[in-house]
């Protein structure tokens, strides 16, 4: 029997990581890959962002490859001309004056908690909803990471109701699902509590941890993770962006809550200097949390996305969770479906060029 590996459309409407802040920084471009097509970024002297097409719309010069930016604008390689952050052409580049006409798409962006993010709908309409902006005062700074690898957003975002697969991947034990997903328009939660070994300076231990995965459409996803025993308070994002059919590319956050006393972690931690005392705890929780997600990759690397699931007592809300996804697609969509990205059936998604 021949199977599609995940038959669904691949670029779900809603927010995407496209960069971290830090790698564009004023006067800078960066090309990046999103649904099978390259995006400029930029960022003007005055630090205004824009993501925008990537060609020009005079005589098709690639903005990503020779492009500059001159002020609050990005300058064409190919004939010097100049468009804002808003996408109009403000000059060209023999001092004539430039038509009206001479627009460059540009993408919806925002910039939240040290992420670049792009609005994707296929139809074009502007945002119809926000990824929230988190108060990060007394928080450190974070450990990034980004992976690659053969999935669809809507398959890796399963992953935190697939409770599971918690004890039998991840071999987490006494799990139990304190929340069961609740959603609100293109948000959910759930809630769940479980044991894991978890390495604290060389030194392993068993610790119950409780968890809250906030997840805002298919390319956001915040997990609140809190160790009452030991004080500890961490924050995991994970930022899936489909960058062509059936690829994306995964980017992570991680970030502890500072403190300023470890003795429930051990007092010998206290003669440490507190800066090198919290890098040390938030090392280790990144390494963990990264073992973690990569647990996962073995598995959506090779799975076929079943449609209907046929579940047992013991699985996590995935019916309801498929249904919640339903609303990140237009019924009338006219994505190509899926189709593995080695096949010789691949295609280019061409629409918005
Ligand atoms: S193609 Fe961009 S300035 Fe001519
Ligand atoms: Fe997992």
């Amino acid at each position: 029997m021949a199977y599609k590996r995940i038959p669904l459309k691949p670029f779900p409407n809603g927010w995407y990581t496209v960069a971290f802040s830090h790698e564009l920084k004023n006067g800078e471009i960066l090309t990046r890959r999103f649904a099978g097509k390259d995006i400029v970024l930029f960022r003007t002297v005055s630090g205004a962002l824009a993501i925008i097409e990537p060609y020009c719309p005079h005589l098709g010069g690639h903005f990503g490859t020779g492009g500059v930016v001159e002020g609050e604008t990005i300058k064409c390689p190919f004939h010097y001309f100049c468009f804002d952050a808003k996408g109009a052409c403000t000059s060209t580049g023999y001092g004539t004056a430039p038509s009206k006409k001479l627009q460059v798409p540009v993408w919806h962006s925002a910039e939240k908690n040290g992420f670049i993010m792009l609005w994707f709908d296929e139809k074009n309409n502007p945002p119809a909803w926000e990824i929230p902006d988190e108060d990060w005062t007394g928080w450190s700074e974070p450990v990034l990471a980004e992976y690659e690898f053969d999935s669809h957003p809507q398959e890796t975002t399963e992953n935190s109701v697939d409770f599971g697969h918690f004890s039998i991947v991840h071999g987490y034990t006494g799990v139990e699902t304190l929340e069961s997903m609740n959603t609100d328009g293109p948000y959910m939660y759930a809630r769940y509590a479980m044991d894991r070994t978890a390495d604290f300076v060389g030194k392993k231990r068993k610790v119950r941890s409780q968890f809250k995965a906030n997840i805002h459409g298919l390319g956001y996803s915040l997990v609140e993770a809190e160790v009452p025993e030991l004080g500890l308070e961490f924050r995991f994002t994970v930022m899936a962006i489909p960058t062509e059919i059936g690829k994306l590319i995964m980017r992570t956050s991680s970030r502890m809550k500072l403190m300023k006393d470890f003795s429930k972690i051990t007092p010998l931690m206290n003669v440490l200097p507190k800066k090198l005392a919290n890098h040390l705890i938030l090392k280790n929780a990144a390494e963990g949390f990264a073992h973690d997600v990569k647990q996962d990759f073995v598995i959506w690397k090779k799975k076929i996305y079943i449609d209907p699931p046929i579940l047992a007592k013991g699985d996590g809300p995935v019916a309801k969770y498929r249904l919640w996804t339903q609303q990140f697609y237009y019924a009338d969509s006219v994505q190509p479906d899926y189709v593995p990205h080695s096949s010789p059936d691949y295609v280019p998604h061409l629409a918005r060029i």
